[in-house]
Order: structure tokens, then C-alpha cells, then sequence
């Protein structure tokens, strides 16, 4: 019962395998889906040391570094740019231009600055540059005098219901070997996405004593690489709670709120966790595992009023992203989004979702498109079945973190899992027009344009049809 929709993935391993003169055996064919017989050695991920060079601050007294964008507003006309000085304050200006009049223009920032513990952030500043034009290549620079830093992005284009574009999937990064494996396939994904669609988990600074939010400041200097030419697109996992009473820290998501704001008042949000964006064709919606979603809490009441406003005429493709996984068959964080799915599944259903990213299992894993939503505690009907307005959940927790692989899964595979590997890697979403977009999921140990499982998607709104039977 391999399906079409899975098959070019077992086929292209098939070719690695080749190429690599290694034997394959077959997947292994259990109730569900495909549990991959690729398995990674298994070995400790350890953190980079503080003197890596991916760590290194940028030359000159007070340089910026650090530097990171997302988007600025609601449709993709406006950026903010981000990026700390250790020394002073500096410039708090950014100065940009777009390739094509090259005429000077300039924002001002604003500077915020954080005490967790015994640590003090240094300087960092924030800065939205609004009224940008669509589908243009924009040049930025940073600081001041000796220490100016040169950066670009392209900014998105206008919200529309063909505009192809390509989204990059990355989640639980960390700061490890493994997440600059990560990180470095990603870039190097010749179907590269030109923007991150991030699923929460960043630093894993938590897992050092008092947090040592040093390890913020690593794992900014870290992906400056891509964050400052790409914007990637913030969900909070429970590594940016970082509440510790022991230490008299009680303010959930201190250090990531002041390090990595993201536009949610456009969205009518009222807090920093949950909010949405429009870009190209995708509307994509942010939401917070770790903060309350019962019914009449805020986030529950922005949701039950943001789906409706979703116009598919406009933007075909409904994204949402999570931290925590609704649909996990590995012996990790089983269950922890069960609570979540209870209360909003069934409006994924009746909105049609497209598809739901989530983190937190630190492994791959596709689900058929199911749903769970006719149990009422009386009826007994609590078992996932079929259905084609439902999304398909993808755990992309797999960026390489120094919590190490979640190689450990549930037996038999159930079959809403469709596919299911513990690996590292990214994924990318490639939107083609209204219709139709090709998602796939690349793992680290492979060459950079190897695919280890993909799929066609056939839009909810626009096809709906499934794409088992038709691909
Ligand atoms: C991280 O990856 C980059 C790009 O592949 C490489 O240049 C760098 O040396 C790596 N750093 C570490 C500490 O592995
Ligand atoms: C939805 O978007 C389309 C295309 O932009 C527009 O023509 C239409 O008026 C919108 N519908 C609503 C209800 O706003
Ligand atoms: C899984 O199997 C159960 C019991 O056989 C069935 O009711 C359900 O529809 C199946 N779900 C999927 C997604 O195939
Ligand atoms: C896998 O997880 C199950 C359930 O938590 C546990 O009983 C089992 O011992 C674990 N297996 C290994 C090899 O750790
Ligand atoms: C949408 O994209 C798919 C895949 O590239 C293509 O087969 C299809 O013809 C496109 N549809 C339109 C209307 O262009
Ligand atoms: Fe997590």
C-alpha cells in the first residue's frame, strides 16, 4: 500500500543509496505509512563552542551584529530589521536603498535592553521600514563610521493568487554541529526558500545554568548568515518561555520578545505569540502552544476571528505553524498538542487549512489528511479518520538541537502517519500558482538537492481533490 503521493520519496532515496553503493532495504510497511529505513547513526549532538567561528563578532569596536529580519506588517511592504551593539548604543539608524533608484533612504530604530539573572543584553535595536515596494531587491546598512555593515533582501510580491514563491521550513534549530548541518543544506537546497517559516525552539539557551543568555546572543550571531538576508517568520516554542522563579526570572519569553519582535498588532493580535501575515499567495498563521488557548482566552477569541477573514480568493494557501505537534507518533511529546487539536481542529476543517507545521519532536513525520473531531465523550468516535478538507500535519522539528534525535517511535506506525524518519534536516513548500505546490523534506546526511520524502499538494480551497488518487 505504497501510496503515488509517497513514492517519488522512497525513489530518490533509492538513488542516494545507489550512488552511495550502500544496500536499501525496503521501507518498512507497517499498519500506516512509511516508517523510512534510513536510520542515522546515532550520536551525541553537542553545541558549537563559544569560539566557533560561526560565534565570531563581527571586527571593529561596537560593530552591529546579530543581525536578523522578518516582515514588518501584514502583506510584505514592510521589514524589520534587528541587530544588537555589545559596547554602546551606536547608530540607531538604518540607511537602505533599492536596486533599482539607488536613492538613500533612512529609518530610525528604537533600543531595548534586557537583564535576565546576571546577565545584560547588550543594545538591541529595532527598526521597521514601512512602504516598501513589492518584488524589489532592497540594500541595508547598519552602525556607523568603520563599523558599517552592508546587508539586502528582496521583499515579497504583491499578494495575489498565482504568485509562486517558495517558503523554507526549519525548526528546533539549536546551536549545535548538527543545526549548522542544518542551516548550511538549507542554503545550499537549490530549491531554497526566500523566506523561513520557523516552528518555534530557537537558542535551546535554557538548557544552560541560569539559561545563559550568551547563548542568545551565539545562536544570533549564529544564523545572522540567513536572518539578515531572508526574513524568517517566529513561532515560540517552550525554549523561549525561559521562566525561572528559582532565579528570580518570572517573565515568560523575556529574552525572545526583546530580541525577535514580529508584526502582530497588523494582524489584530493583541500579543507577540500569535498573529498572522499575507505573503505572495500564503496566508500564514502564528500560534502559541504555550500560552493559553481555552475557549474566551485572547488567543482563542483572535483565532475564532482571524479565520474568517481569510479570503482563498485572495490567498489560496492556508499555512498554520506551531510549536507543538497535533499529530505525533513518536514516544516524545506524545500527545502534548492534544489539548490544542481539541479545541481548534475543527476549525482547520471547516477553513480547509492547507497544511500545519509543528516542531518540538525532534525528528520528520507527515500525516495522511485526517481529522479527530466527531468524538463528543459519549459517541466513542475518537479515532483519526480520512478526510480531504483536513490538513496535513508535518513535524519538522528536526534542525539538530543539543536535546539529540527523537528516535524512539510508537508501534505499529498508525495510519494517519504517512511518512516518519528520525533525521535531521529542513523542508521546503514551493507554491506554483493557486492550485498546486510541491513540498519536500531533505535530511542532512543526503547531497543538498536530494529529496528524502515530497509530495504534490493540491490546494483545499482551489482543488480539492486527493492527491493520493490523482498525482
Ligand atoms: C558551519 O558551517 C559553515 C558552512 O558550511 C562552515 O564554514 C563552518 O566552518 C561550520 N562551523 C562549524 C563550527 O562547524
Ligand atoms: C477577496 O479577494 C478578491 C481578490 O483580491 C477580491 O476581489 C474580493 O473582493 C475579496 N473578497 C472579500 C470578501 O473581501
Ligand atoms: C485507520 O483505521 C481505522 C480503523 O480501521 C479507520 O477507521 C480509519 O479511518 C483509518 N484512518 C485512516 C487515516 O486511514
Ligand atoms: C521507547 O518509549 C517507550 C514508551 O515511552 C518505552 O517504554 C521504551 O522503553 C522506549 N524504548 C527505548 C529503546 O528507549
Ligand atoms: C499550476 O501548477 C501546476 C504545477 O506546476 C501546473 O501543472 C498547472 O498547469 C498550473 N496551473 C495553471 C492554471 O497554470
Ligand atoms: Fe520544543
Amino acid at each position: 500500500m505504497m501510496r503515488p503521493s509517497s513514492s517519488s520519496s522512497s525513489s530518490s532515496v533509492g538513488i542516494v543509496f545507489a550512488v552511495l553503493g550502500l544496500a536499501l532495504n525496503a521501507a518498512v510497511l507497517c499498519n500506516g505509512g512509511i516508517t523510512s529505513s534510513f536510520v542515522r547513526q546515532a550520536e551525541k549532538s553537542v553545541d558549537m563552542p563559544l569560539d566557533s567561528d560561526v560565534f565570531a563578532e563581527p571586527p571593529g569596536y561596537n560593530a552591529p551584529q546579530q543581525v536578523h529580519i522578518t516582515q514588518g506588517d501584514h502583506s510584505g511592504k514592510a521589514v524589520i530589521v534587528s541587530w544588537v551593539t555589545m559596547a554602546e548604543p551606536g547608530s540607531n539608524t538604518v540607511l537602505y536603498w533599492s536596486e533599482k533608484s539607488k536613492v538613500k533612504m533612512q529609518a530610525e530604530a528604537s533600543v531595548v535592553t534586557y537583564k535576565y539573572y546576571n546577565y545584560a543584553s547588550g543594545y538591541i535595536h529595532h527598526c521597521t521600514i514601512r512602504n516598501l515596494e513589492f518584488d524589489t531587491k532592497y540594500y541595508y546598512e547598519v552602525g556607523s563610521g568603520h563599523v558599517r555593515r552592508k546587508f539586502w533582501f528582496v521583499t515579497p510580491p504583491e499578494v495575489g493568487p498565482d504568485v509562486p514563491y517558495t517558503f523554507g521550513l526549519i525548526g528546533d534549530l539549536g546551536q549545535t554541529y548538527d543545526s549548522n548541518m542544518t542551516l548550511t543544506h538549507y542554503e545550499l537546497n537549490p530549491a531554497k526558500g526566500k523566506t523561513v517559516l520557523y516552528v518555534g525552539d530557537l537558542s535551546y539557551a535554557d538548557n544552560y545554568p541560569n539559561h545563559d543568555n550568551v547563548r542568545w546572543d551565539t545562536w544570533g550571531r549564529f544564523v545572522e548568515r540567513s536572518a539578515a538576508y531572508q526574513p524568517w517568520i517566529w513561532t515560540t516554542g517552550n525554549h523561549e518561555i525561559d521562566f525561572a522563579p528559582e532565579i528570580g526570572e518570572f517573565e515568560p519569553f523575556k529574552p525572545f520578545t526583546h530580541r525577535y519582535p514580529v508584526p502582530f498588532r497588523a494582524s489584530d493580535s493583541t500579543s507577540p505569540s500569535w498573529y498572522s501575515v499575507k505573503r505572495a499567495s500564503a496566508y500564514i498563521i502564528v500560534l502559541a502552544s504555550y500560552s493559553a488557548y481555552g475557549k474566551y482566552t485572547p488567543q482563542y477569541e483572535w483565532l475564532q476571528q482571524e479565520l474568517p477573514k481569510v479570503n482563498r480568493t485572495e490567498t489560496p494557501w492556508l499555512i498554520v505553524l506551531v510549536h507543538s505537534p497535533w499529530y505525533n507518533s513518536y514516544n516524545y511529546h506524545y500527545m502534548e498538542g492534544e489539548t490544542m487539536r481539541v479545541m481548534f481542529e475543527s476549525w482547520f476543517v471547516e477553513y480547509k487549512v492547507d497544511v500545519v507545521f509543528a516542531g518540538h519532536v525532534h525528528a520528520y513525520e507527515r500525516s495522511e489528511r485526517v481529522s479527530n473531531i466527531a468524538y463528543n465523550i459519549i459517541n466513542g468516535m475518537c479515532t483519526p479518520v480520512k478526510d480531504q478538507s483536513a490538513p496535513v500535519y508535518i513535524t519538522i522539528g528536526d534542525g539538530g538541537n543539543i536535546e539529540g534525535l527523537a528516535n524512539n517511535m510508537t508501534e505499529p506506525q498508525p495510519n494517519y502517519s504517512a511518512y516518519r524518519e528520525a533525521s535531521f534536516g529542513h523542508a521546503s513548500f514551493d507554491i506554483k500558482n493557486r492550485t498546486h505546490a510541491y513540498y519536500s523534506w531533505h535530511r542532512n546526511e543526503d547531497g543538498y538537492a536530494v529529496e528524502a520524502d515530497s509530495m504534490w499538494f493540491f490546494n483545499r480551497y482551489w482543488h480539492p481533490v486527493d492527491e493520493s488518487s490523482s498525482s
